[in-house]
């Protein structure tokens, strides 16, 4: 709004022109009931990069209810116009993104835009009598959509101000559902985490909240599942007696760009492994649940957080490699070395790179490492998880073929060039006997032509529909900071600190310690090499 725009009455009119979500074979059959979606943060990087455009590209597909409306609420002062012109440009300037006029003027005959100012004892006042309002004048149930696109110290204040502006209360004054959607990271900490969980708790029950992480909402890493459980072929051989081990990598070639104020209490391990990493880890550790239901996921997703072998603290060095980017050379030139990164301190000591093997202690993984790695500024920009197979039992072709040969790797690429291969041997066509290793690949452009679901989109749909499936659970988080904190004191408190934590040039594959202790372990990175 601003609540005094002048537009007032024609902007909160409905649209009516949408059209169905077309995702291959899977159109979404009923829009989600009509809501306000109310952008906490608006004017911030969060909400112009990811969120707006998400919602945009909705609501050109049709996956917006078919009555609904967008409120941006941020402190700086705006009109409902200057909002909208805000909003055009964020689009434009991400480029690949068509934005039709006619697409354009729906679109935004439905945004608004609220100046928050909390300064005043009530700030979220405002935003409610707005809301209120538009219900009223449209007729359209009281339903909320909170998204918090805000840096995580602001997530108690907001929570409690919308709280006691009635804004969470469901069937109350309002007559219609609340939800908040609230990005990673959930605290710093074990501690930090259950103390903002109890703050979010005192206004939103646990079924309002709906806790990202975006990786759950990436379409390969749903596939999962349905790969794992919807065929007949890989759960039998999908546990200890013919897995050796699991890699899951996720390597990034962005430093740490614009986001060093966070990232410098934050570093990898708090940035990818707390949530990222350990989800991953979920998805190919998991049971199949009794039927694919929000709750029932989650279930099993935990049961594998509480099976996590607690991480040999005394011992850092023979499960887990810190490193940190020093200058370097990529595609595009020179990189700077972390430390010499805008908003980063010189003598940083934070990681941002991190390896270490993992232990699942349950009936079907015990004995079988993971081993978890990710990092910035690497060679290339792959997300993937590899999982390579015990060698056969008994090498028949022993006295024709001396050398081992290479076991069964399956590999699950996340990101980009989504696909699923499996490499075995097969005989190299001739007189003689001899192997080769070949692969089988599914591509996922082949079944799919166009853009798939961004994960912000998934992420927004999921929340509008109230399915939790693709979120994670108050028990989740605990579980993961357990698992994580006592890592992180080791770390953070040990003598050794600096030579710990292991130089890798920028625009590497991380720091030669990597090799080392796989090769200890008679192990080679399979996935980015
Ligand atoms: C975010 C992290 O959660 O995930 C970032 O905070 C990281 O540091 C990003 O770059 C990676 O996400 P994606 O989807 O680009 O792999």
């Amino acid at each position: 709004m601003d609540a005094h725009d002048s537009t007032h009455e024609k902007d909160t009119a409905p649209v009516k022109n949408v059209t169905v979500l077309e995702t291959g074979t899977c159109d979404i059959e009923a829009p989600s009931a009509p809501c306000a979606i109310v952008v906490i943060g608006a004017c911030g990087d969060l909400a112009r990069r990811k969120l707006v455009r998400a919602l945009y590209r909705l609501f050109c597909n049709g996956g917006l209810p078919l009555d609904f409306f967008i409120v941006g609420a941020d402190i700086p002062e705006k009109t409902s116009e200057g909002y909208r012109n805000l909003i055009k440009e964020s689009l434009r300037d991400l480029g690949g993104e068509e934005v039709s006029e006619e697409a354009w003027r729906n679109f935004s005959s439905q945004l608004h835009y609220c100046t928050i100012d909390p300064e005043t004892g009530s700030p979220y006042a405002l935003l409610a009598d707005f809301l209120s309002d538009t219900f009223k004048k449209r007729e359209m149930p009281a339903n909320r959509l909170f998204y918090l696109a805000v840096p995580p110290d602001r997530y108690v204040d907001i929570i409690g101000d919308l709280g006691k502006a009635s804004l969470a209360s469901e069937y109350d004054g309002f007559n219609g559902w609340s939800r908040v959607v609230i990005e990673k990271p959930f605290g710093h900490d074990l501690a930090s985490a259950q103390q903002l969980n109890n703050s979010v708790q005192e206004f939103f029950r646990e079924d309002q909240i709906f806790r990202i992480d975006h990786y759950l909402a990436k379409e390969t890493v749903q596939n999962i599942l349905m790969f794992r459980f919807a065929n007949a072929i890989f759960e039998p051989v999908w546990n200890r007696r013919y897995i050796d081990h699991v890699q899951i990598m996720a390597a990034e070639t962005l430093g740490v760009e614009h986001r060093a104020v966070y990232y410098e209490h934050a570093g990898v391990l708090r940035d990818m492994f707390q949530n990222h990493m350990l989800q991953l880890l979920a998805m190919i550790a998991m049971e199949p649940p009794s039927i694919f239901e929000a709750d029932r996921v989650r279930d099993e997703r935990i049961k594998v957080f509480r099976s996590l072998r607690p991480f040999p603290v005394d011992q850092l060095d023979d499960s887990l490699v810190l490193g940190q980017y020093a200058a370097g050379r990529g595609p595009k030139g020179e990189m700077p070395a972390y430390c010499d990164e805008p908003q980063v301190d010189n003598d940083s000591l934070t990681p941002t790179f991190a390896m270490a093997k993992v232990w699942v202690d349950n009936w079907r993984w015990h004995g079988v490492p993971f081993y978890l790695c990710s990092g910035k500024r690497m060679t290339e920009k792959i997300t993937e998880i590899t999982i390579q197979f015990k060698e056969v039992p008994y090498l028949m072709f022993r006295k024709v073929l001396p050398e081992t040969i290479q076991p069964n790797i399956l590999s699950i690429r996340i990101q980009p060039n989504e696909r699923i291969t499996m490499a075995f041997q097969a005989k190299s066509p001739g007189a003689k006997i001899c192997l080769q290793p070949v692969t089988m690949d599914f591509h996922y452009a082949s079944i799919h032509e166009g853009n798939l679901l961004d994960a912000y989109e998934t992420v927004i749909l999921d929340c509008l529909l109230g399915d939790h499936t693709l979120f994670v659970r108050q028990e989740g988080v605990e579980l993961c900071w357990s698992f994580l904190s006592p890592i992180l004191e080791a770390c953070e408190t040990c003598d050794n600190r600096r030579q710990a934590l292991h130089l890798y040039r920028a625009g590497t594959w991380g720091p030669p310690r990597v090799d080392e202790l796989m090769n200890r372990d008679g192990r080679t990175w399979h996935a980015a090499r």
